[in-house]
């Protein structure tokens, strides 16, 4: 080998060594590799003298100090993560031609995150709000990332309302207040949005707190598509099923532990080598079975705030996760993790899920702003393939593989490999026409369906308790009582028991339901008016 290729094999090139290096195998340097006898120092004209420009060990410290902060996530800046493994144990090979489900006892390394959403990254992880559960899959054909939460659907059904109820989940421009002081923003947003009833009842719910990561399952929530060998295929959804069970944490008590309650609970069961593990499985549906739901019970398989009936559509095993190994830098290989669901491997595909398709986009958009360029060259973003992957990606800040000597375009001198075609994307597509239109959702009756079968069927008397308990000291700290009998009139759609039980709560009497009601955010096809 050259100097250079001894240099970096030895050094930079070596992530693991990296990693395990101890105090005592390193020598103290500044950055480029200068021995310096002790880090506190700093070069003065005289003992009270001011200090010297030439001073690099100093600069070269405090310059890197002032750069450690990199943007936290525009949401789930709050997490937790380690890595472990994915065994497939009931292959899929029939419906799926991803590798990682071809045969039992297929193996893939991975990394997986847990996060808050709404919270920044030094907030509470006990807060109640949703769960993010990203998985990092390094199959062999390259990553899939499953970017999920621990509830199966979702506050909203059309993209472009994200933004604008994320804003509602943050402080407040002005008072720099969050929502557990002044929920008006909040219940304003849910009050002219009532496609959000169904994840409002999950989040009010006990279910709302989880007991740290470990105790929760979690859901991909979207339809994506499953293709197999034969180019047919099957739409999907994806469970992730905690063999620990699920817990949760009432509302009272979530005050009594500490802001890093679920990190602390993650990281000392994998140390003590209890470690956590997931049943992975899948719903599937054929596209005609997707129009039948439709057609007769108005369930549309791209609509992120309805879930699969599980008694016609039931769940099927294909392999489990396990969390064994903790990380050794969270900085390196947590906060720099980028997960994106657009990283699917050949034979998992995206459904038309509108708001699947615009995470397709905005992942990867905000990895390049939050991390840069070249993150997919960070070591815990990186794949391991059972191939050297190579493209003709090159350049921008902190290359650091830029492919070597390889030409940098499609050279007919120095041809690059390519695989075959695995998949024949005309016959595995679904095929749509249509003229382009603007397309925002309307509020229908089959949306309280399974909001009111969780209040009457799912909760118990206990559960129905802690419910209105919850919503009603959210509602506490909204001055606006105007939102307040709103959303009151929401909850009626659901269940009118439940729409008295919080008026006698909260001493607000609700509108009588939503069929007068206009909503900014949505049509509603509920109103008497057709108007409104
Ligand atoms: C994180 C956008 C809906 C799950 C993020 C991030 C963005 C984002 C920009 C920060 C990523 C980063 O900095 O690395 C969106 C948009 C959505 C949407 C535009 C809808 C239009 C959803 C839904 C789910 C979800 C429906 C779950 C089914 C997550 C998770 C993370 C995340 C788990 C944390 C990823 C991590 O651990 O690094 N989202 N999101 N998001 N989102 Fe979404």
């Amino acid at each position: 080998a050259t100097s250079f290729a001894q240099h970096t094999s030895d050094h930079y090139g070596n992530y693991e060594k990296d990693r395990q290096t101890k105090s005592q195998d390193v020598l103290y340097t500044t950055s480029n590799g200068v021995p310096m006898p002790h880090p506190y120092e700093a070069q003065r004209m005289g003992e009270n003298g001011p200090l010297l420009l030439q001073d690099f060990h100093l600069i070269d410290l405090i310059s890197h100090f002032d750069r450690e902060r990199i943007p936290e996530r525009v949401v789930h800046a709050k997490g937790s993560g380690a890595h472990g493994e994915f065994v497939c144990t009931d292959p899929l090979d029939d419906l799926c031609s991803a590798d990682i489900f071809s045969a039992k006892g297929k193996k893939c390394p991975l990394t997986i995150r847990f996060s808050t959403v709404g919270g920044e990254s030094g907030s509470h992880d006990l807060a109640r709000d949703p769960r993010g559960f990203s998985v990092k899959m390094r199959t062999d054909e390259g990553n899939w990332d499953i970017v999920a939460n621990n509830t199966p659907v979702f506050f909203l059904r059309d993209p472009a309302k994200f933004p604008h109820f994320i804003h509602t989940q943050k402080r407040d421009p002005q008072t720099h207040l969050s929502h557990s002081d002044d929920s008006t923003a909040f219940w304003d947003y849910l009050s002219q949005n009532p496609e959000s009833i169904h994840q409002l009842m999950i989040l009010m719910g006990d279910r709302g707190i989880p007991d740290g990561y470990r105790f929760m399952h979690g859901y991909l929530g979207h339809t994506i598509k499953l293709i197999n060998k034969n180019n047919d295929w099957v739409y999907c959804q994806l469970h992730m099923k905690s063999m620990q069970g699920i817990k949760f944490i009432t509302q009272e008590d979530s005050a009594n532990y500490s802001p890093d309650y679920s990190q602390k609970d993650l990281f000392e069961a994998i140390e003590k080598g209890d470690y956590p593990r997931w049943s992975v499985e899948v719903q599937t549906m054929t596209p005609k079975e997707a129009e039948e739901l439709w057609e007769k019970q108005k369930i549309n398989v791209f609509d992120l705030t309805h879930v699969w009936p599980q008694k016609q559509f039931p769940r099927r095993k294909v392999g489990e996760m396990i969390l064994n190994e903790n990380v050794r830098n969270y900085f390196a290989e947590v906060e720099q993790a980028a997960f994106n669901p657009s990283h699917m491997p050949p034979g998992i595909e995206p459904s038309a899920d509108p708001v699947f398709q615009s995470r397709l986009f905005s992942y990867p958009d905000t990895h390049r702003h939050r991390i840069g360029a070249n993150y997919q060259q960070l070591p815990v973003n990186a794949p391991r393939t059972g191939y050297m992957p190579g493209n003709f990606q090159r350049d921008g800040q902190m290359a650091f593989f830029n492919q070597g000597a390889r030409p940098s375009y499609l050279s007919s001198i120095e041809p690059i490999r390519f695989r075959e075609r695995t998949i024949d994307l005309d016959k595995a597509h679904s095929h749509f026409t249509g003229n382009a239109v603007s397309f925002l959702s309307e509020i229908r009756p089959e949306d309280f369906n399974a909001p009111r079968t969780l209040w009457e069927k799912v909760f118990d008397d206990g559960a129905r308790e802690r419910f209105v308990n919850n919503v009603a000291g959210k509602m506490a700290v909204c001055p606006n009582k105007e939102i307040l009998k709103r959303q009151i009139a929401i909850f009626r759609e659901v269940s009118d028991e439940l729409a008295k039980r919080l008026e006698k709560a909260t001493g607000i009497e609700g509108y009588e339901g939503i069929a007068t009601m206009q909503f900014n955010g949505t049509h509603n096809g509920m109103a008497k008016d057709q108007k409104l």
